[in-house]
């Protein structure tokens, strides 16, 4: 018998954008193997796409209640283990709740849920039942943002003064100056994506990927953030002050109306020995700025990497690692845990990640809508 980790899908279907990355990064280190879920709201619809990607479909559900009660007459060793939550952002907590509940373990899409209270008690609910839980914010898993997390925490670049994350992105500017199209697009409906567009759906990557690289908690912000109709209920653009501290300062500026850009994504954190800058569109350069020095370029693979960075480059310097490797990473972390091996809990963001997501993303609102003042975190 199969010694892979049986595996289950909420959503993902062949319609969507981010299945196919789950599905690639779970086949990636040969740990996981798919044996059901629910891809569609359809049920002939998650057939049909069973039989397109070649998977049985006598584990394929009409819905998640279905898929518990049906899983649960199996002998614990035929199982789904672990079930990936790759819904509509409104779906995340409900769903994740009722599996963790079940007993089984989860993978979920940020942002975690809808509100801070809901990250709150699935925090408890997952306590309660001992499920693993890991969040994919995607990024983490690059092999040189885990090589500047160690650097930061090794004191490479000395203490931190200032960090400035941007996130930039222009997929819905053809969006919104559509008044159709800007009032039927889920991320732009509140009771599908939450109360925040931007930074719900991209200002929480850079705000997350903060804390995971310094290891800082954010102490305040201040947001700015712009809607650019008065019709659009959603932010779609925003600048964000970080306050770490008295003297500990920085920026998140995240967009999805910066015409014409991609995934531009880049943190820089600055320290009193030196700076490193890491940037999305070319993950596999990281770039350590010192005064008076010529700008290096670190790579991954080379032996000077930590461990983290080592353990999630396959090949030799010179194969660059994509988004795909970097979620690959994610499953890999992800497949330790399950498998009570030894893992860095680097590996995989988890819980804590989404509660402080959501607790930024309600604040970075509230702070706009107060007046653009300062809000404790
Ligand atoms: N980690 C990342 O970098 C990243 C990138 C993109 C999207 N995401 C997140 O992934 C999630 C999905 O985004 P997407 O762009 O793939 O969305 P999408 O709209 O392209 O796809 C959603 C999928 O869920 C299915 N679905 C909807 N309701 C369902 C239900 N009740 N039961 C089962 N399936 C259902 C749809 O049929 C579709 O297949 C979002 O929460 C988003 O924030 C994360």
């Amino acid at each position: 018998m199969s010694n892979k980790i049986r595996w289950g899908v909420l959503g993902g279907g062949g319609d969507s954008l981010i299945g196919v990355l789950h599905r690639v990064a779970a086949g990636m280190f040969d740990a996981y193997q798919l044996v059901g879920g629910v891809f569609n709201v359809e049920k002939a619809s998650s057939i049909a796409f069973a039989e397109q990607i070649g998977i049985p479909t006598n584990r394929i559900y009409a819905n998640l209640d279905e898929l518990i009660s049906e899983e649960k007459k199996l002998p614990e060793n035929e199982r789904i283990q672990v079930v990936s939550v790759l819904t509509p952002n409104f779906l995340h907590f409900p769903m994740a709740k009722q599996l963790m509940k079940a007993g089984f373990n989860v993978i979920c899409e940020k942002p975690m849920t809808m509100t801070h209270a809901e990250a709150v008690e699935l925090e408890t609910i997952q306590k309660q039942n001992n499920a693993l839980f890991a969040l994919t914010h995607t990024y983490t898993g690059y092999p040189m943002v885990r090589q500047m997390k160690k650097m930061i925490a090794a004191g490479d670049i000395g203490e931190v003064q200032k960090v400035d994350a941007q996130y930039y992105q222009g997929w819905i500017n053809p969006i919104i100056h559509d008044k159709e199209k800007r009032s039927s697009t889920w991320r732009l409906i509140p009771e599908k994506s939450g109360i925040s567009c931007c930074m719900g759906d991209i200002g929480v990557h850079a705000y997350q990927m903060i804390e995971y690289m310094t290891g800082m908690d954010v102490t305040s912000i201040l947001a700015d953030l712009n809607h650019l109709y008065d019709d659009n209920q959603m932010d779609i653009d925003g600048t964000v002050l970080l306050r770490f501290g008295k003297h500990i300062k920085g920026v998140l500026r995240a967009s999805q109306i910066a015409t014409g850009e991609e995934n531009n994504f880049s943190v820089s954190v600055y320290g009193k020995k030196a700076g490193l800058r890491w940037e999305q569109e070319n993950p596999n350069y990281l770039y350590l700025l010192e005064d008076g020095q010529p700008m290096r370029t670190l790579k991954p693979g080379h032996v000077y990497n930590s461990d983290l960075s080592l353990d999630g480059t396959k090949l030799p310097p010179g194969h660059p690692e994509g988004i795909f490797d970097a979620m690959g990473n994610i499953y890999k972390g992800m497949a330790k845990a399950v498998r009570g091996q030894a893992y860095d809990p680097a590996e995989f963001p988890g819980m804590r990640d989404g509660v402080r997501g959501m607790q930024f993303i309600e604040t970075a609102v509230a702070s706009h809508q107060e007046g653009n003042v300062w809000k404790q975190l």
